[in-house]
């Protein structure tokens, strides 16, 4: 990477920050295409977030990443919030366009394609069984329904969330079905028999827990599992779906393509194919 008088700057806001891998994945693809751009991790604290986004301008930043926990804090302060991020309740790039700041979500997106590139999975029609109710799983609702899925059961531990997110979205998209259930009925282990993705939204896994009820186990033979936990070895629902030989996949892969969708918002054309991917894997 050479820096001179010309280099255009990016970044990510978080706190904390230092774990995010985004500024290599992102670095690596900039320098695949021959961009003089350089993507770095900013500290921001809370109380000092206005001040933050008004620097995306002062600085002329190309735009930013935004993560926990200004996703839904930093929306008051855009100029303009794009049609999905606004469905998704959370921005998680900005793009600085001549110092107008649009917000824009390309979880939903990342997931979509990672669905795709490593389960050849194509919502049209579909059945989903998701389980979770909180940001992630809202990304993944706007993202499926807005591929016309055709049926999506939302279980929660908190039923009363999925409850929420049924009535908030069914008017928003009239073609898909939306279904809450809590965990542990009957009716979920039908739900199971007879879906063709089961999608994990929720953190469970990450410390090498499992859910307190039959998942896999249940789970129809023809279906495929996302899971958006990953962590340096299989987590149980992970080894689960693993010993039963179901396709499936981690979401690692939605890491990548949300910083896919996003690089091609700020740059305008897409990174080399797999190259983020490929800097997670390391
Ligand atoms: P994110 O933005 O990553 O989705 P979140 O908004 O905090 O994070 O949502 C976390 C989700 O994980 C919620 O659906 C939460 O369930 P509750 O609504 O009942 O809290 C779910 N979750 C977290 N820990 C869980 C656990 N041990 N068992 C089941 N669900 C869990």
């Amino acid at each position: 990477m050479q820096l001179n008088g010309t280099t255009k700057i990016l970044g990510i806001f978080g706190d904390p920050i230092a774990h995010t891998l985004s500024p290599k994945m992102q670095n690596a693809a900039i320098a695949a295409a021959g961009i003089n751009a350089v993507f770095v991790p900013f500290h921001v604290k809370e109380d000092v977030l206005p001040g933050a986004v008004a620097a995306i301008r002062s600085l002329g930043l190309v735009g930013v990443n935004v993560t926990v926990p200004h996703k839904e804090s930093i929306i008051p302060y855009l100029d303009e919030i794009d049609s999905e991020a606004k469905l998704i309740g959370a921005v998680n790039t900005v793009v600085n366009l001549d110092g107008r700041l649009i917000g824009h979500n390309t979880d939903g997106r990342g997931f979509l394609n990672s669905l795709h590139s490593e389960l050849s999975f194509l919502p049209a029609g579909k059945n989903v069984l998701l389980l979770g109710a909180g940001g992630a799983a809202r990304a993944a609702i706007v993202a499926l329904a807005q591929a016309d899925v055709g049926r999506i059961v939302i279980s929660n531990r908190t039923y009363g969330k999925a409850e929420e997110l049924v009535k908030e979205f069914s008017g928003h998209f009239p073609d898909t079905e939306l279904i809450a259930e809590p965990f542990a009925t009957e009716k979920l282990q039908s739900h199971l028999a007879s879906v063709d993705l089961l999608v994990n939204t929720t953190v469970v896994g990450l410390q090498g827990e499992d859910f307190s009820l039959p998942l896999i186990e249940t789970l129809s033979a023809k279906a495929v599992f996302y899971d958006m936990v990953y962590a340096p070895v299989l987590t149980p629902l992970q080894q689960a779906a693993n010993d039963r030989g179901l396709q499936f996949a981690d979401g690692r892969g939605m890491l990548a393509g949300q910083g896919e969708v996003a690089f091609e918002l700020w740059f305008g054309t897409r990174p080399a194919s797999d190259i983020m991917r490929s800097v997670i894997a390391k």
